[in-house]
């Protein structure tokens, strides 16, 4: 994740590829973020993993991974709809291990908003979770990042480009935090890098979707299947080291996005 160029150095093991770098990951305690917490960890980082209501899972996470390596990892709860929890997170964050080297901006609201019922609170949330406190996380981490030639990483969605029916908001805000994704790579350069993973499929929703629409959804797909956290870990891997890449959105979707 640190911004150095390539030279003649031997590849370290991939257990030590981050050695001695911090990674704080939102929303990390379940699902794609605590994949890609894993992934952080297994290749030598030291992760802060965050969470919101799942602080058991988070906990269980962590014990996991100091079971593999002692201190290497911290547990901070928060919403990060709060105003001040941002700047909050980031402190904490920086101070656990005294610098922070990859912002991975994972956590999300996503739930569907039918045009003619859509509601100010559902706005303030899906734009909150999904585009305020990105913004404010990486405004926040800004100096530290800047001191390790750290990155940023934002989880955005192939529906931030386009829509998703009846999930206007959630659309919106995704497409906003691509074009921040974008924009933040202009404003921290030269010191930060600032990428973005648009997965497909990976993991279905926890509301619940049809066997139909799932099926719709893979034979859309050039790949013809669904995808996996690790798919999206293994890209937020890649991101971490890409010494030369900035204000990319690389689309992690099994061809969805050039589907049909
Ligand atoms: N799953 C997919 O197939 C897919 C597809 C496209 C894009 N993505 C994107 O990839 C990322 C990960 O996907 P996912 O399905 O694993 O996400 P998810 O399960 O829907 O949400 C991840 C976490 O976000 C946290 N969160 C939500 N609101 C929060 C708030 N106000 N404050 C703090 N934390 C909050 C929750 O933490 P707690 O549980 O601790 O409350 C939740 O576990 C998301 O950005 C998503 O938009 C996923």
């Amino acid at each position: 994740m640190t911004n150095t160029p390539a030279d003649t150095v031997p590849t370290p093991p991939q257990s030590e590829r981050l050695a001695g770098q911090t990674a704080l990951v939102t929303g990390a305690a379940r699902r794609v973020g605590n994949a890609i917490a894993r992934a952080l960890h297994a290749a030598g980082a030291n992760v802060v993993i965050h969470c919101h209501r799942s602080l058991a899972q988070a906990q269980q996470l962590a014990a996991e991974l100091e079971a593999t390596r002692a201190h290497s990892t911290a547990v901070i709860s928060c919403d990060l709809l709060q105003p001040a929890a941002p700047a909050q997170l980031i402190a904490d964050a920086s101070a656990r291990f005294g610098a922070l080297h990859l912002l991975v901006n994972n956590a999300s609201s996503f739930y569907p908003t039918p045009m003619g019922s859509i509601t100010l609170a559902q706005w303030d949330d899906l734009m909150g979770s999904n585009l305020r406190a990105p913004l404010m996380l990486a405004q926040a981490a800004a100096p530290a990042l800047r001191r390790t030639r750290g990155a940023v990483l934002n989880l955005v969605d192939i529906h931030g480009m386009r829509p998703l029916r009846d999930h206007v908001v959630y659309s919106v805000a995704k497409a906003g935090l691509i074009m921040l994704t974008r924009a933040l790579a202009r404003e921290l350069a030269p010191e930060v890098r600032v990428n973005a993973i648009a997965p497909g499929a990976v993991l279905w929703p926890e509301a619940g979707m049809s066997e139909e629409r799932k099926q719709k959804i893979i034979d859309q797909s050039a790949l013809q299947r669904a995808g996996s956290p690790q798919d999206i870990a293994g890209a937020a891997l890649f991101f971490a080291e890409a010494a030369f890449v900035t204000g990319q959105i690389l689309a992690v979707d099994g061809g969805r996005s050039i589907g049909w």
